[in-house]
């Protein structure tokens, strides 16, 4: 933890300072002049110390601290590393001041992953084939670039071809309008989930509320459902934004589930999510609130098998907790032949029996599908009465553009550009696919072979000195620092056993897959050196 010290005031007889010490005693200024200037500050000076100390000691004390401890923030200070690097060092000033910020404030200096600074490193000096192939290679990024183009392509057409219509240049366009969005647009993210993600069952429009992505939706979904301290349970390896989603605004704990027989393709038994929750009450105050499930999954890149997910959607709703199926990957599934496990994709929407007010709760959007994580498009799909009505209220905060939302609708209501995409989408996943399972074969690194998603799972544990997860950072040091590839920890998808590793191969050039897996055997050859 951080050492909570507050700096004594200096400026004491300063006017301006002595209005802020009143902000931050919570009193008015009424009354203090220049003269009287010096002796209130003397006194509010010792307010604000006062309060200061308890806000610290309470912070200590609360277990919610855990969000700002230094320990959490697992990388270095230092660094150069644009706003989050100052954001760290924000947070251990700013804490020892512990006055500026909500508790929940210094929560969101955090980044929502460890690897979040390196980032930057990545863009400043990306790898080019011809120019410099030193450069990084980033396949941490949950993006799909393989269509962006065609998709920019249709958004100009439209809004080309469409110059004229009033209902998207309009005024009518510019004002308010419903905020779970615009009808002609529900009814297009309807017409699209009765196609493509779940053919076997009718959504309507007033199933659907479209927000400002899906990490919106999860953000809204779980205000809705979830109070502070509750908590969520998730099959683990899961999406690493998962943990600050439910976290960083409503202060809710993603509670990792692990399968105990080790198989991470499948899904935990009852057994294990019952004793996850029982964990779970133990650490905190508050309840089970929700199973939340992705469907093809991030990160492991693999649908599940039918039967194994109507089992967890059953139990959650039996016992009445909300089931939430994260479904963003529904439209890129590149192979489901290839798994005898699988028949394939099917929602959880067409697998239970009833849809009740606890869900499911289904999640889509164009991040992934559409190759358009920029667009802040994303929506929820649920029958549920009273999370519709939550829903109606707190949409507000994050509406899509009222113009942009006929746009994506005008996009989505072209079916046969849709099917196109999706087509196209599917073939160029499957071939970056190829490339790099045959490189890791090549190398023998095992691996996960994925069937849908922008990921594969590249599993180095064998190769790690010991099983810890230092152990899977160090590794992971050699492999950016050593051979510029950045990949995301296993530590970050809350998995079990260390030294596993996420690639998405959708967001980078296809010629630098070869180079990335060259750099995996490299970085592996300088580890077994160390
Ligand atoms: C499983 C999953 N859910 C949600 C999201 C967030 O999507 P969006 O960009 O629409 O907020 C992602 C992004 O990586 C994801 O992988």
């Amino acid at each position: 933890m951080f050492a909570f010290e507050i700096p004594a005031p200096r400026k004491i007889g300063d006017y301006s300072y002595c209005k802020t010490l009143s902000s931050h005693a919570g009193m008015n200024t009424t009354g203090v002049n220049q003269y009287n200037s010096k002796f209130v500050a003397r006194s509010l000076a010792k307010k604000v110390y006062q309060r200061s100390t308890r806000h610290c000691v309470s912070i200590q004390r609360s277990s919610r601290s855990k969000m700002v401890s230094e320990e959490e923030v697992n990388y270095e200070i230092g660094q150069r590393i644009e706003t989050q690097e100052d954001a760290a060092v924000f947070i251990k000033a700013e804490t020892e001041k512990g006055t500026i910020l909500s508790e929940r404030g210094y929560g969101a200096c955090k980044p929502p992953f460890s690897y979040w600074p390196y980032f930057l490193r990545c863009a400043n000096r990306p790898f080019d084939a011809t120019n410099d192939r030193e450069g990084y290679i980033n396949l941490a990024v949950a993006q799909n670039f393989l269509a962006k183009q065609d998709v920019q392509d249709k958004v100009k057409e439209i809004c080309k071809n469409n110059e004229n219509d009033a209902l998207i240049f309009g005024l009518e366009a510019a004002g308010y309008d419903n905020m779970k969005g615009i009808e002609r647009l529900r009814k297009a993210f309807r017409n699209h989930a009765n196609r493509i993600i779940s053919p076997n069952f009718a959504w309507h429009e007033d199933d659907v509320c479209v927000s400002s992505g899906v990490g919106a939706c999860i953000d809204n979904l779980v205000f809705a459902i979830a109070d502070s301290n509750d908590f969520i349970l998730i099959p683990a390896p899961y999406y690493p934004a998962f943990t600050n989603d439910l976290g960083v605004r409503c202060r809710v704990r993603a509670v990792p589930v692990y399968n105990s027989s080790g198989d991470v393709t499948v899904l935990p038994s009852l057994e294990d999510f019952k004793r996850a929750e029982e964990n779970a009450v133990g650490e905190g105050e508050g309840m089970c609130r929700a199973l939340l499930l992705t469907n093809p999954n991030n990160p492991l890149g693999i649908i599940y098998e039918p039967g194994d997910y109507r089992r967890c959607v059953d139990w959650a709703l039996e016992r009445q907790i909300h089931c939430i199926s994260d479904e963003v990957y529904a439209g890129s599934i590149y192979d489901s032949e290839m798994n005898a496990k699988t028949r394939g994709f099917i929602s959880a929407a067409e697998l239970v029996e009833e849809h009740t007010p606890y869900g499911p709760h289904i999640l889509t959007g164009l991040s992934k599908d559409f190759c358009a994580s920029g667009y802040r498009v994303g929506a929820i799909l649920t029958k549920s009465k009273p999370v519709q009505t939550a829903l109606s209220n707190v949409s507000y905060f994050c509406a899509v553009p009222g113009p942009f939302q006929h746009v994506i609708a005008a996009m989505l209501e072209d079916e046969v550009w849709v099917d196109e995409l999706f087509s196209m989408n599917r073939t160029r996943l499957k071939q970056s696919r190829d490339v790099l399972v045959a490189s890791l074969n090549e190398k023998k690194i095992p691996h996960i072979v994925p069937n849908a998603g922008l990921f594969i799972w590249i599993d180095l544990s064998n190769e790690l000195k010991e099983q810890t997860f230092e152990e899977e950072k160090k590794l992971w040091k050699i492999l950016f620092e050593e051979t510029h590839l950045m990949l995301t920890p296993g530590k970050d998808a809350k998995n079990k056993k260390p030294g596993t590793f996420r690639a998405c191969f959708a967001a980078t050039p296809f010629e630098s897959l070869k180079v990335a897996i060259e750099r995996i055997s490299t970085g592996l050859e300088m580890y077994r050196n160390l």
